[in-house]
């Protein structure tokens, strides 16, 4: 058996790891965060609406901590290399798309944490710790703040349906790198 010395060659387009993993990890969380508010309302026993609130906010937090995370790496890691030849319009507006996405990521948490602050309840972290309440109590605020936090969450998921659709089409129709550069360890076309 023969090992060879010389480092095997880095695929073309591999997005770095950390990227790679805050964005599946945001998957994971968002699935989770949008399952259990969503899945409250099914729920009629107060101590179990409760427990799924609470889980809701913490996972709502946790994105909030991703996506601070991730613009950060992302703007330190500016410019990505490009993984597919694109039209000037297709780049913009995945571009475009991203923006918004990380836009929303921290916003609609943010406006949760509002709400919850404005309704003078606490915004949890797993039993962890809380964060401190951001304002005192205002009904009105926190109407706005709900308005705010449903209306950013259904765009949200209405953006990620699209962003999907887009991974799916380089995939499958283009048949470019785009999907495996996002893919753990997948990432090399065989
Ligand atoms: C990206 C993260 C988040 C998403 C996608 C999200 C999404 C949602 C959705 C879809 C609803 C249901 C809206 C409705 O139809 O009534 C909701 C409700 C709510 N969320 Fe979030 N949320 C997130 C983060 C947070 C955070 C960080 C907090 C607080 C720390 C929070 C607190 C709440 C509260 C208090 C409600 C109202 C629940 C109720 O009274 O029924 N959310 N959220
Ligand atoms: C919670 C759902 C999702 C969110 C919030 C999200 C968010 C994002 C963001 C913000 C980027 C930009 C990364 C960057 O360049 O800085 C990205 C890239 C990407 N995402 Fe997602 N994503 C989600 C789900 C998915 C799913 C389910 C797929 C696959 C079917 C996917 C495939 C990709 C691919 C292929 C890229 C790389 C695009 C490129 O380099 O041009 N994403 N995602």
């Amino acid at each position: 058996m023969s090992f060879s010395a010389s480092p095997l060659p880095k695929p073309a387009g591999r997005r770095p790891v950390l990227l790679v993993a805050f964005h599946w990890i945001t998957v994971l969380a968002l699935v989770a965060a949008v399952t259990l508010v969503l899945g409250r309302e099914a729920v009629d026993e107060k101590a179990l609406r409760t427990l799924l609130l609470n889980l809701h906010k913490s996972f709502g937090l946790l994105l909030l901590g991703l996506g601070l995370a991730r613009v950060v790496l992302r703007v330190a890691l500016h410019p990505l290399p490009a993984v597919a030849e694109l039209p000037a319009l297709a780049r913009f507006g995945a571009a475009a798309t991203h923006g918004l996405l990380y836009l929303l990521l921290l916003a609609v948490p943010a406006c949760g944490w509002l709400l919850a602050s404005s309704l003078g309840k606490p915004a949890g972290f797993f039993g962890l710790f809380t964060l401190p309440s951001l304002v005192d109590i205002d009904e009105d605020l926190g109407d706005l703040a709900s308005e705010l936090h449903e209306t950013g969450a259904y765009l949200l998921l209405a953006l990620i349906g699209l962003h999907v659709a887009a991974a799916l089409h380089h995939h499958f129709i283009l048949k470019d790198q785009t999907l495996r550069s996002m893919l753990p360890g997948l990432h090399q076309r065989p």
